[in-house]
């Protein structure tokens, strides 16, 4: 046997490239070898990697590929590595025992029976068959660069394989992210997430006390930068929060009437109440409000009503009419976020009168309501949107840094 310019020393190399050329399945054309680089590998670039019967095998797998240019091929474990790159200056080849190092270009008239005329695009395979060639989508092309991500960890890039990407930066939760390349040609999978709730903000670091950060809720695409409140930090179930700087107020006033001079008096219920939301509880994967949550409620009398509702238990009284005293005002400014547009009140509860309801802003809705009992509901969930016509200043909520493996 002639070896070639790249005839490399050795009796255990002599024995694989006998190998290559006698025991595998498919004959190898010997003058090929003349056009293989010996004990030599492309590093980096792989398209797929797979155990191949013989060198033409890895050969004729790369041919089909458009994608490949190149190809390894490991003589002693049969290992079969494309790559979609050439050796060159600036892309040296390493070395390494029992390799052989080939260009497709060299090996496509030996090799293409079938595909020989066939020009597939890229990320296509040539696939043979009786009835006419066929160029079929095998290839994802080069993992994407993603937000936040390192640069991708992949061992091919053929459908089935996956590239994993190190998530890092403020606000960023510090995990894995992985893309698989799927069987229409297209990379898709779990990209790099940023904080969404006080549960990530307490797994991005659990020395995170109570206070405001800047979170990207779910609700929201996970893309806009909403100021919330975490409570709880240091406990089991950490809870979010909206802080509310201005008055937020409910009113169930105790009065009723009694007699036919409209006056009010003083009843002797027990379900009136005022209080003042200093902050209300949401789920951040809906921005819904919980308006019976009053962890931050300051209960000025009585006991709490639910947020956003107001009614009373006033009574009508014949040319009198309704009472009407329930009140409720809502008023979300410089928090970055309003009542959805679209929220609407339900009148509920018997002889229901309604003395207004305004939503004077975005910001401030103010209702007066009552029944017997009865008056004006919010829907619920009641939920909130992003006010675009206010930016919070960054310093106004701390950035969350996360720690991996904490
Ligand atoms: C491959 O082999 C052919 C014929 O021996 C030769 O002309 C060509 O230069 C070789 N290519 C490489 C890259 O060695
Ligand atoms: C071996 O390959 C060379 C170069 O591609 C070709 O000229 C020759 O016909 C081939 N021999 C056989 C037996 O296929
Ligand atoms: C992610 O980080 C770990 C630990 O630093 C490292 O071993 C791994 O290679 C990295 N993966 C990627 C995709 O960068
Ligand atoms: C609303 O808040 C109350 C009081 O904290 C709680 O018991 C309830 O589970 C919450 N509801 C939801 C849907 O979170
Ligand atoms: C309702 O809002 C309008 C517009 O701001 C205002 O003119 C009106 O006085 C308000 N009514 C009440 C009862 O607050
Ligand atoms: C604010 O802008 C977002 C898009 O950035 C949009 O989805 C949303 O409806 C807007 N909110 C309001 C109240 O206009």
């Amino acid at each position: 046997m002639e070896m070639s310019r790249h005839f490399v020393l050795g009796i255990t190399f002599m024995l694989n490239i006998q190998t290559i050329v006698h025991t595998h399945l498919f004959c190898t054309n010997t003058s090929l070898l003349h056009n293989t680089t010996i004990g030599q590998m492309l590093p980096n670039h792989k398209i797929q990697s797979f155990t191949a019967p013989g060198l033409m095998i890895c050969a004729r797998e790369c041919v089909y590929q458009t994608n490949c240019l190149s190809f390894n091929f490991d003589t002693e474990s049969g290992e079969c590595e494309l790559t979609r790159a050439v050796a060159g200056p600036s892309l040296p080849l390493v070395s390494k025992t029992g390799y052989v190092y080939a260009v497709k270009l060299d090996w496509v008239t030996a090799i293409a029976e079938n595909c020989k005329h066939v020009n597939c695009a890229p990320n296509h395979i040539c696939v043979p068959s009786k009835t006419g060639n066929m160029c079929v989508v095998n290839d994802c092309g080069l993992p994407p660069v993603i937000d936040f991500g390192s640069s991708p960890e992949y061992r091919g890039t053929v459908i089935g394989y996956t590239a994993t990407y190190n998530c890092s930066g403020i606000g960023v939760k510090a995990e894995v992210a992985s893309l698989t390349c799927l069987d229409t040609g297209v990379w898709e999978g779990r990209y790099c997430r940023r904080v969404s709730s006080c549960e990530d903000v307490q797994d991005c670091d659990s020395s995170y006390v109570d206070g405001e950060y800047w979170i990207y809720p779910n609700a929201f695409g996970n893309d806009e930068r909403v100021k919330v409140y975490c409570h709880g930090l240091t406990t089991d179930s950490p809870v979010d929060y909206i802080t509310l700087p201005k008055e937020n107020r409910i009113l169930w006033p105790s009065q009723k009437m009694t007699d036919s001079n409209c006056n009010l008096v003083t009843s002797d219920r027990t379900d009136s109440g005022e209080s003042v939301f200093d902050k209300i509880r949401i789920t951040t994967s809906t921005m819904a409000i919980n308006q019976s949550d009053y962890q931050f409620a300051r209960l000025l009398s009585g006991i709490n009503h639910e947020y956003g509702n107001a009614q009373d238990c006033s009574n009508e009284v014949g040319t009198c009419g309704h009472a009407v005293i329930g009140y409720a005002k809502i008023d979300t400014e410089e928090t970055g976020l309003i009542i959805k547009r679209t929220a609407v009140w339900h009148n509920i509860g018997y002889t229901i009168g309604m003395k207004y309801f305004n939503r004077s802003s975005d910001h401030v809705i103010e209702a007066v309501c009552g029944g017997w009992c009865g008056g004006c509901y919010a829907e619920t969930p009641l939920t909130l949107e992003l006010d675009n016509s206010t930016v919070l200043p960054d310093g106004a909520a701390t950035g969350v840094t996360c720690r991996f493996n904490n």
